[in-house]
């Protein structure tokens, strides 16, 4: 028996991939993506699309009866520094989006829920090197609050209701496929862009501004593991830490000064510097290595080569 799967938010950094990952796993008009804008032509084509607004339960639940809908991937969301120029909003979206699922799910009318939260769920008292699992959160950051209530509002419904619903702490990703959507690592994803098209970047981030990151191919072979793991070995019910590598903008500029060497970088810090240094250095992934395998496959290095050459075809 066919299972069909939602992804909500399919036209964002990280559902456009996890979309084609999981058509091409799972069947094409299996898995239907959702967004409340279009997204790009390949991704439109590549399998059923709908325009939905999932702070609209009526219209979520309309589409999931429709397509007898037994999965959702919960992508729809506000980023950290967008999320600081709109508190609201950004409250009201992340939350409400997530309360919809949640309920839909309490209701049996799905079976199974991702929904991502952030290594911003950490603050400023959080120990910054090796993040443990456990530990002071107290989060800064309008993102990061609405990050750790979704986490607590998960373990709920979980142990309340039995809602089946697993969760990454991703750190900032990296990829080369989809634009970032306004989050404070999304520097190291443009830099590779500036590096081929102008040979020169201006970083929103201090030089020695160390944050968790990883290349996308990771964070959805994750989000892949962490669903197909059974029931009764996710431990965590609020969300696992994921760790990959972590770098600083000086780094990842000499990583692809090691490929273009004329390239260069200045440093004009922002807004979203605060933000950074309330976020952990790097992060202890222990437990996911531990209930379900996890173990990342891009070093920074991997990363450059891997962004550079892709973008060098498209830029
Ligand atoms: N990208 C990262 O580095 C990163 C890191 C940690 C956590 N996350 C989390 O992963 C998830 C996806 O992030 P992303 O980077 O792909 O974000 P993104 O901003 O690139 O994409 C989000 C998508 O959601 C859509 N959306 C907005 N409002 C909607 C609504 N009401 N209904 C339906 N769709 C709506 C947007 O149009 C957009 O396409 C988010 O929860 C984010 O917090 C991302």
């Amino acid at each position: 028996m066919s299972k069909y799967i939602l992804i909500i938010g399919a036209c964002g950094q990280i559902g456009t991939e996890l979309t084609y990952t999981l058509r091409e796993k799972f069947g094409s008009e299996n898995v239907i993506a959702s967004d409340i804008r279009e997204g790009n032509d390949d991704l439109m084509q590549s399998g059923p699309f709908e325009i939905l607004d999932a702070t609209n339960y009526d219209a979520l639940e309309e589409v999931i009866a429709y397509y007898d809908i037994s999965e959702v991937y919960l992508m729809a969301a506000m980023l950290s520094a967008t999320a600081e120029k709109f508190p609201m909003r950004a409250w009201n979206l992340n939350m409400n989006t997530l309360f919809n699922v949640l309920n839909l799910a309490k209701e049996k009318k799905i079976t199974k829920i991702f929904w991502p939260s952030s290594i911003a769920v950490f603050g400023p008292n959080t120990p910054k090197d090796n993040t443990p699992q456990n530990t002071i959160m107290e989060p800064s950051t309008v993102y990061g609050i609405s990050k750790q209530s979704g986490e607590r509002w998960c373990e709920y419904y979980f142990k309340k209701f039995g809602v089946d619903v697993r969760s990454i702490r991703y750190p900032g990703l990296i990829s080369w496929k989809t634009m970032p959507g306004g989050g404070t690592t999304d520097y190291a994803v443009e830099i590779y862009h500036k590096a081929l098209t102008q040979g020169t970047y201006t970083c929103f981030l201090e030089e020695d501004t160390k944050l968790p990151m990883m290349f996308m191919d990771d964070a959805i072979r994750a989000t892949l593991q962490i669903m197909e793991t059974p029931e009764n070995e996710i431990k965590e019910r609020s969300s696992y830490n994921l760790g990959a590598m972590s770098f600083t903008p000086k780094e990842i500029a000499a990583s692809i000064q090691a490929i273009i060497p004329d390239f260069t970088i200045d440093y004009a810090p922002d807004f979203r510097q605060q933000i950074a240094n309330s976020w952990p250095s790097s992060i202890d992934d222990s437990n996911a290595q531990k209930d379900w395998n996890w173990k990342a496959e891009f070093d920074l290095e991997k990363t450059t080569k891997t962004m550079l050459e892709n973008l060098k075809n498209r830029v």
